[in-house]
């Protein structure tokens, strides 16, 4: 219950209020806050006032030190009295109201009863505005100053300043700043018991000023973001600048335009292309000179002027020249070279007549690409080489369109700029290494340039111009002509190059590869020696090739220890058999490929690869199972049904080798070729197959003193095979005795009467002649025979 006592003070306020203590807020005059109140007591102070006038005294708690709890000691004294404008029970217990600040008043006491905290209560009377003049100067400053804020400050939402600017008493401006600053409740609470106007809009503006200061340093920050996002266009206006300076001083990009322009003039070219180059000069000059666009427009006028449009060599039709060009190149390869001369004849009676292309096939090393080389050294024409192993794009082929970053001409393109002329001799490398994937067949782009009709106006996508490759001269190279498509290959005239003998070799070595790498290593003026028995000792025991890369390598080594002696020691290095490890390192084919033992079910064969001759073991075991053919070995298909037919033949000639037919129901075969990593193909094993399968059958040992190839049918015949030479040459390098060949094979051999010599080679008709010579008998056991 009220006390009739408590006397009303200014405005209808009583004397005595309820006190409700503010936590972490000091409310100020026309301020409108919700609070949360919990404690009963206030809750009951709250209530009484309900019942009256609903006005109550703020006061703020001090904030306590280490948590403790705020008693009475702990108020401010000065508070605001407040209006409850609602109050809503909340179900967990306590209340919320909502209260708006009235006036300042003083707590002259405090009193705390079961009923709660009360106090009473003396207005403070906000002094009347003693200087007007100066209350307005701070005013107008503090509106100018919150517009700033309000516009650059994300804690003052654009209404403040609005609002504010409408206003203009002092103590309600005063106020309604206050209820909008961050302040600490010290502060707060020493502004509210500021009575004097003009002291408080000082403070205020102080403290208006603070929030300027951070909103600023937020902006900066903001500011310094969006800067380094706009560099690249401040670059671009440095540059702009740069460039009128430039052109100020008369550096400009004119005089670069003006030469393309008189290069365009010298151009013999046609129309059309004269006029799609001056477009993209003049693009050029409307381009910024340092954008990424011109330096791709400068890129390509580079190119288009480098390109030799109308430089043309003139042929050395002499074929005496030619001949001597070839053989100062080359030893040996009578053959090769009468058909490059027969080639060059023709070429020279129908100068405008499509020939066919050359292409030279065989192993690696065997000089193909030199060859190449030679044609054009003969000829008189400028050589460009094109590799295309491994190229599976077409656009390597046709060039990437302009749009493209990094965009380059096609290899044509590229090798005609390198040749420095339009009719060079092009070597097209490698031609059977070429692939093709998703981004397009090169093939098909291969014989549009190959194509006569075709290529007198090549469209490549990067020069975006006709460019006539008629004139160019090709030769392509190739390991193996399998893999090169038959359009393609219906145009070429193939000339296959085979391995060479060891006496080859040697030649080859002594009189073109070691001049070279003497020449090469600087030893021109040395006078030393490198011996027969050297080189032939690096052939024999160092390479293993159809070629001779290899030994063009190690000889290179040699030479570099060479020269390394001269400088380190003054002295020439004498090479000898002996000490040739000492340079070479330990030699890599101390043993031959084949052991020559005698044993059960192991049989060699010769086989013919892209990379030349080769000798193959093919291994065949009996063991227990249910008559099974196991092959393993990475064996194609043809090779598969080959030895299917060998173990056929051997079914049905048990009787005559006194094998019990019931060890086929009891026993699986295994056939087995080492060096699984190589996929092997092709029938010429079949009477190799059909040794090992009769010798496991039989128990009966392999003579290892020979090998053999040839395709066997169902009647035991034996059927000619490809790649003879390759395979005798081979079986020599591998130091085997004797070679069993297919009698239809025999002619192969004429002309070459080099390569039978010092080797035993046996032609054969049917696979008996074979099994007598090469199974043994089964007691005769495993012994060994080394030859020397
Ligand atoms: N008959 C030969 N006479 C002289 N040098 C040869 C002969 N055959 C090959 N060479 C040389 O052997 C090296 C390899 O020849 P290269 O043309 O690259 O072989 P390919 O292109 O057939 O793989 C070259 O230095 C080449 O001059
Ligand atoms: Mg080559």
């Amino acid at each position: 219950m009220m006390e009739s006592s408590n006397r009303l003070i200014k405005d209808g306020i009583p004397e005595v209020l309820p006190v409700i203590p503010t936590m972490d807020i000091v409310v100020f005059p026309h301020m409108l806050v919700p609070l949360l109140v919990l404690d009963e007591r206030i809750i009951n102070g709250i209530n009484k006032a309900l019942e009256d006038t609903k006005t109550v005294l703020l006061l703020a708690a001090k904030t306590p030190e280490n948590n403790q709890a705020i008693g009475t000691k702990d108020l401010y004294m000065v508070g605001t009295v407040a209006t409850i404008m609602r109050m809503i029970k909340i179900p967990e217990g306590g209340i919320k109201i909502l209260i708006q600040g009235l006036s300042k008043a003083h707590a002259t006491e405090l009193i705390a009863s079961e009923d709660g905290l009360t106090a009473k209560i003396e207005p403070i009377i906000e002094d009347a505005a003693s200087n007007k003049t100066a209350i307005t100067a701070q005013i107008n400053s503090i509106k100018e100053l919150a517009e700033e804020v309000s516009r650059s400050s994300q804690t003052f939402s654009p209404d403040f300043h609005l609002i504010l600017s409408k206003m203009s008493d002092p103590n309600k401006i005063v106020d309604f700043i206050l209820s909008h600053l961050t302040l600490t409740v010290e502060q707060a609470q020493a502004l509210l018991e500021k009575n004097n106007v003009l002291e408080l809009l000082e403070n205020i503006y102080v403290y208006l000023a603070k929030e300027m200061e951070v909103a600023e340093l937020q902006e900066n920050i903001r500011c310094r973001a969006r800067e380094s996002m706009n560099k690249a266009q401040k670059e671009f206006y440095l540059r702009e600048q740069i460039r009128a300076i430039k052109s100020e001083l008369g550096e400009d990009d004119a005089e670069e335009i003006d030469t393309m322009f008189t290069k365009l003039a010298d151009l013999k070219v046609p129309d059309e292309v004269k006029e799609e180059i001056q477009r993209q000069i003049n693009r050029l000059e409307k381009t910024a000179s340092d954008s990424m666009e011109a330096a791709v427009l400068r890129n390509y006028l580079d190119c288009v002027f480098a390109l030799p449009w109308n430089l043309e060599t003139t042929d050395n039709l002499d074929i005496n020249h030619a001949k001597e060009i070839l053989d100062e190149d080359h030893y040996g390869l009578k053959d090769v070279k009468e058909r490059i001369l027969d080639f060059i004849s023709i070429r020279n009676l129908k100068q405008d007549g499509h020939s066919p292309i050359l292409c030279f096939a065989g192993p690696p090393g065997t000089g193909k690409t030199s060859l190449g080389q030679s044609i054009a050294r003969s000829l008189g024409r400028t050589y460009a080489r094109i590799s295309l192993g491994g190229v599976k794009d077409e656009a390597e082929i046709r060039g990437h369109r302009r749009t493209y970053v990094g965009a380059m001409p096609g290899r044509f393109i590229q090798a005609i700029r390198k040749a420095g002329s339009s009719n060079p001799l092009i070597i097209i490398d490698e031609l059977d290494k070429i692939g093709a994937d998703f981004r397009g067949d090169p093939s098909a782009a291969m014989l549009e340039v190959l194509d006569p009709q075709q290529n007198k106006s090549f469209y490549d996508n990067y020069l975006g111009l006709p460019f006539d490759l008629s004139k160019a001269m090709f030769i392509a190279t190739a390991n193996t002509l399998d893999t090169i498509s038959a359009p393609l290959l219906d145009r070429m005239e193939v000339i296959e190059l085979s391995g060479y003998t060891t006496i080859e070799k040697l030649n080859i070595a002594k009189r073109h590869l070691i001049p070279k790498t003497i020449m090469e290593s600087g030893l021109q003026d040395q006078t030393f020696e490198i011996r027969d028995e050297v080189i032939n000792n690096i052939i024999s025991n160092y390479t293993r090739e159809a070629g001779v890369r290899q030994l063009e390598r190690l000889l290179h080594k040699l030479c570099s220890k060479m020269a390394r002696s001269l400088v380190e020691e003054h002295k020439l290095i004498a090479f000898t058999p002996e000490n040739i490890e000492q340079y070479l390192g330990p030699r890599k084919f101390l043993d031959d490929q084949i052991d020559h033992l005698h044993q059960v079910g192991i049989s060699n064969g010769l086989a013919w690869t892209m990379y030349g001759g080769e000798i193959i073991k093919i291994e065949a075991v009996l063991m227990p199972g249910t008559g099974k053919l196991i092959l393993t070995g990475q064996l194609g298909d043809v090779m598969k049904e080959s030895a299917q037919a060998a173990m056929s033949y051997a079914r049905a000639h048990a009787d005559e080798f006194n094998i019990d037919s019931s060890i086929f129901k009891n026993n699986d075969l295994h056939i087995h070729v080492p060096a699984g990593a190589i996929p092997k193909d092709g029938p010429s094993a079949g009477i190799t197959m059909l040794t090992a399968i009769l010798s496991s059958l039989t128990q009966r040992p392999i003579n290892g003193d020979y090998a053999m190839t040839g395709e066997l049918n169902l009647r035991g015949e034996i059927m000619p095979i490809g790649g003879v030479k390759e395979k005798i040459l081979a079986a020599k390098r591998n130091k085997v005795e004797h070679v069993i060949l297919p009698l239809k094979n025999k002619h192969d051999l004429i002309g070459l009467e080099d390569i039978a010599q010092d080797i035993d080679l046996i032609w054969v008709n049917h696979a008996n002649e074979v099994l007598e010579q090469v199974l043994l008998q089964a007691k005769k056991a495993t012994t060994r025979r080394r030859h020397g």
